[in-house]
């Protein structure tokens, strides 16, 4: 066993068996332990110089041992190691695709020309070479069937396919991440569904300052179409997000509610636009224009 693996591979190894397990037991948060603790950095220091001793030792043993033996009995012991250490397979195969004939056999394969001295050896293809070829031309053959003849899919076709494909991704994703909203990419909400939730948290979080109708009591009156803070989607929503002036009593709702629900509410605070309160307040600030549907007019 021990002669099988060369000590160039079984100190390393051991190395870092010890160094794995001391990073495994010691709990040094983010950092590698031997970078937290500089006292580990030594004791591997240390570790790695006692593997090297051992190794050191062990060899110099077993010189002065073999220096004891019979001539006999020393043959005998470095046959023994010659055969069971060496990668032979390794070797053996490295040796195979080089394919090259022996030193000794070189004589077989010299060609009967000689120009000034340089003679030339008919050396075989080294198989590595060969087998690569004939890959490829099988490789060419494919190719060509496949984007030549039946017409395959080019780079152009390919990136098509994926852009259709992440654009689909895309609408998946933002169906199923509504929560992601926020001010620049809320749009007023027209299902049942988020109307009737908006509706739910309207009435639990706002309808005692604002009435269940809109009409207004401690907050001013959302059916009008003079808003303080700006009317339309975009600006609701950031006034439930963000709140209104100071003292006034509107907080900000980000803190409670999420930016889907948000959404929700807001969205369904618009649908008050245009209906008719039981008492509704007085109308405060100014009628509320939504600039990105109006079409410009020349005036001055
Ligand atoms: C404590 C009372 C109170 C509660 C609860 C409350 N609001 Fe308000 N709200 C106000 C006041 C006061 C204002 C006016 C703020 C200002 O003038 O800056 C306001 C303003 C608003 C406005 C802007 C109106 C405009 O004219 O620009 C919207 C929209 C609004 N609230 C929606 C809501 C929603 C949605 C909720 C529930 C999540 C809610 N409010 C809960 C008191 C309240």
């Amino acid at each position: 066993m021990r002669n099988l693996i060369p000590s160039w591979i079984r100190v390393p190894v051991a190395f870092f068996i010890i160094f794995g397990a001391v990073e495994f037991f010691i709990d040094s948060g983010e950092k590698p332990a031997f970078i937290e603790y500089p006292a580990v950095l030594l004791f591997l220091l240390l570790v790695l110089l006692i593997l090297i001793a051992i190794e050191a030792i062990v060899g110099a043993l077993e010189n002065v041992m073999l220096h004891k033996l019979d001539e006999e009995a020393k043959a005998r012991f470095l046959a023994e190691k010659e055969k069971s250490f060496k990668f032979t397979w390794l070797k053996e195969t490295y040796q195979k695709l080089l394919g090259q004939k022996p030193i000794e056999e070189e004589g077989e394969i010299i060609l009967d020309h000689n120009y000034d001295g340089i003679k030339e050896l008919d050396n075989n293809l080294p198989p590595w070479w060969l087998y690569g070829f004939y890959a490829s031309i099988i490789f060419a053959a494919v190719y060509l069937v496949k984007y030549h003849v039946f017409d395959g899919d080019n780079q152009i076709d390919e990136l098509e396919t994926e852009l259709a494909e992440a654009r689909i991704a895309i609408e998946a994703y933002k169906k199923t991440a509504k929560n992601l909203v926020d001010i620049n990419t809320v749009t007023q909400l027209t299902d049942a569904a988020d109307l009737s939730a908006g509706k739910t948290i309207f009435q639990t979080n706002c309808v005692a300052c604002h009435m269940a109708d809109g009409g207004g009591g401690i907050g001013p009156n959302l059916t009008d179409d003079h808003w303080i803070l700006g009317g339309g989607i975009k600006n609701v929503f950031r006034t439930v997000s963000e709140g209104g002036r100071s003292g006034k009593g509107m907080i900000a709702w980000k803190a409670q509610l999420k930016p889907l629900e948000m959404a929700q509410v807001a969205s369904y605070v618009l649908t008050f636009q245009g209906t008719t309160p039981a008492n509704p307040k007085v109308a405060e600030g100014d009628i509320w224009v939504d600039e990105s549907t109006e079409t410009p007019t020349e005036t001055d």
